[in-house]
C-alpha cells in the first residue's frame, strides 16, 4: 500500500514537472512511424497551418507510454477485444470473424475513414454505430453500450489495424450536411462560461489551463487510455466531458449532434495518424 501511494504522487509531481515537448516524433515499438504533426487539411487553411495530435501535448513521461505497446495501458484491452471477435454472440451463432475473417486484413484502413457514410442506412455512421448494427442486425446479439468498456476496446482493437495510416474522412457528396453540422457545433459557444470548443482548442492550443496543457482536441488517438481514470475512453465520452467544463448542457453519446461533431472534428485531423489506441493524462 506504501510503495502504491508513494509512486502515485510520483508520478503526479513528474506529470506536473516535466513539460510537454511539442517538437518530440512518435515512433511505436521502434519501427512504426506515427505523423503527430503535419499541413492542416484544406478546409482549415484560414484558421492553422499545421495540425498537431495531442500526444505533442502531453508530458514526457506520458508520451513514452505510446511509444512501446508494453507500456501502453491500452493495449490489454486490444487483446480482450481480439477475443470478443473471435466468439460467437447472439442468435445467429456468428462471431465477427464468422464474416469478416481475421481482422488484420478485414479491418484494415477501416479506422482511418470513419465516421463515413453508409448509402443503405442514407446516414453517417461512426465506427461504433457500425460495429453495433453488426452486432444487432447480423449476428442478433445485444448492442454494446455506446461508450461502453467493450465498445472502447473494440474500437482500439480495430484502430490498431489502422495504426500509422493517414486519417482520411471524406466530408463531401452526402457526408457534406452532416459536416456542416458538426462545424457549427464546434464553433458554437454554450454554457455559463460561453465557450465554443474553438475558444480552447482553436484559439488556445499550446497554452496551460489550469494544470493542463491545452491540445488541437485532436481524436486521430481515440480510444484514448487515460491515465486520470485508469481505462480506455470513446470519443463521445471526451466531447461530453469538454461541454460539462463549459457547464452546458451536454448532447448524448451516439446522438446526431455528438455523430456530427465527431465527424467534423475527425475531418480536423485528415492527414495525421490514425494512433490509438493513445495514452493521456
Ligand atoms: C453476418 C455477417 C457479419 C457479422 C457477424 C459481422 N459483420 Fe460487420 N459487416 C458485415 C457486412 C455485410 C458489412 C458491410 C456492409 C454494411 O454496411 O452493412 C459489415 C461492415 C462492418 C464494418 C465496416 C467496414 C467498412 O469497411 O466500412 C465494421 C467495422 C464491422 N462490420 C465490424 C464488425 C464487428 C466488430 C463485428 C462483431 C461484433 C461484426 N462486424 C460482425 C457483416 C457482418
Ligand atoms: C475550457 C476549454 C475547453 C473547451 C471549451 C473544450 N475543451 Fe476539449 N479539452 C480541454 C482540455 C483542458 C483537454 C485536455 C488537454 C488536451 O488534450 O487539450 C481537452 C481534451 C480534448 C480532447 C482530447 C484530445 C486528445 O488528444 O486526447 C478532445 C477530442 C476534445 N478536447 C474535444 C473537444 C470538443 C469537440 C469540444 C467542443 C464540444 C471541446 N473539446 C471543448 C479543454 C476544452
Amino acid at each position: 500500500m506504501k510503495i502504491k501511494a508513494l509512486t502515485a504522487i510520483a508520478a503526479i509531481m513528474f506529470a506536473g514537472s516535466v513539460y510537454a515537448d511539442e517538437n518530440a516524433e512518435l515512433v511505436v515499438n521502434g519501427d512504426l512511424e506515427i505523423v503527430t504533426k503535419t499541413a492542416a487539411p484544406a478546409h482549415l487553411s484560414d484558421v492553422m497551418d499545421e495540425v498537431m495530435s495531442g500526444w505533442r501535448f502531453r508530458s514526457e513521461g506520458t508520451q513514452a507510454m505510446q511509444m512501446d505497446d508494453f507500456d501502453n495501458p491500452g493495449m490489454i484491452f486490444v487483446d480482450q477485444a481480439m477475443d470478443a471477435w473471435n466468439t460467437a454472440e447472439g442468435s445467429e451463432g456468428k462471431s465477427c470473424a464468422s464474416c469478416h475473417g481475421d481482422a488484420e486484413d478485414s479491418m484494415a484502413g477501416v479506422r482511418a475513414v470513419y465516421p463515413k457514410w453508409n448509402e443503405a442506412a442514407g446516414e453517417v455512421r461512426t465506427l461504433a454505430m457500425q460495429v453495433n448494427d453488426c452486432r444487432e442486425n447480423k449476428m442478433g446479439a445485444e448492442k454494446y453500450g455506446y461508450t461502453s468498456d467493450q465498445m472502447a476496446a473494440m474500437e482500439a482493437m480495430l484502430s490498431v489495424q489502422s495504426r500509422g495510416l493517414p486519417v482520411n474522412v471524406a466530408i463531401d457528396g452526402p457526408a457534406a450536411a452532416t459536416w456542416e453540422q458538426g462545424k457549427e457545433l464546434y464553433y458554437t459557444r454554450t454554457g455559463q462560461l460561453d465557450l465554443s470548443c474553438a475558444s480552447c482548442h482553436e484559439d488556445n492550443y499550446g497554452n496551460m489551463i489550469r494544470a493542463d496543457h491545452l491540445s488541437q482536441g485532436q481524436i486521430n488517438g481515440f480510444p484514448a487510455y487515460r491515465l486520470k481514470n485508469a481505462k480506455l475512453n470513446t470519443v463521445h465520452a471526451r466531447f461530453k466531458g469538454c461541454v460539462r467544463d463549459t457547464r452546458a448542457e451536454t448532447f448524448k453519446p451516439g446522438g446526431a449532434e455528438f455523430v456530427a461533431l465527431e465527424l467534423y472534428v475527425a475531418s480536423r485531423g485528415n492527414g495525421l495518424s490514425v494512433e490509438g489506441p493513445s495514452v493521456r493524462n
